[in-house]
């Protein structure tokens, strides 16, 4: 698919397997670009993290992605470029997104995976942004949908 597609379109998958989920993450990040913001929702164990190590090799940036959740914000280098990969989910319900200071991050023009995206939905609607939800049909099978909000 190319970017006016993935822009255009609602995207619904079906995985069943980790290694599908991280390349369907793959695909994905080779139409993004800088400046991106992708909101990632779902349960613990969706395969968020899971999608963003796919969406990282894709973009040709390797490094082993942990989940972020001991500290809220991992950046990622690859060549000439930037991802920042954020989990907002032990953010309390006080903390204000503006202190965490990523709309400088926005501003720098990197490409932006934010997981439980649900924890800051007032800020990210304040951008156009790919809204990606997860749902666990199964052990192994995860449902994906992908749709482009402005
Ligand atoms: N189809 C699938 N897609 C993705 N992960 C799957 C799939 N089937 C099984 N899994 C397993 O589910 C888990 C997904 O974990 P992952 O860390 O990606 O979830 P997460 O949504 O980031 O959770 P958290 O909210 O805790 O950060 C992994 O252990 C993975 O092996
Ligand atoms: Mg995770």
């Amino acid at each position: 698919m190319n970017r006016e597609e993935w822009l255009k379109d609602r995207f619904h998958v079906v995985t069943a397997s980790a290694e599908e989920t991280a390349s369907v993450g793959a695909q994905f990040g080779k139409v993004c670009q800088p400046g991106d913001l992708v909101a990632l929702r779902g349960p613990l164990g969706g395969g968020k993290t899971c999608f963003v190590q796919g969406v990282a090799s894709g973009r040709g940036i390797h490094v082993s992605v942990k989940s972020p959740t001991f500290t809220l914000i991992h950046r990622y280098q690859g060549a000439n470029q930037e991802m920042w990969h954020v989990d907002c989910y032990r953010l309390s319900e006080t903390t204000d997104p503006q202190e965490l200071g990523l709309d400088e991050l926005m501003e720098a023009g990197g490409l932006m995976l934010v997981e439980w995206a649900e924890r800051i939905d007032g800020w990210i609607s304040r951008y156009p942004h790919f809204d990606i939800s997860f749902r666990i049909r199964s052990v192994n099978e995860r449902e994906i949908t992908i749709t482009h909000v402005r």
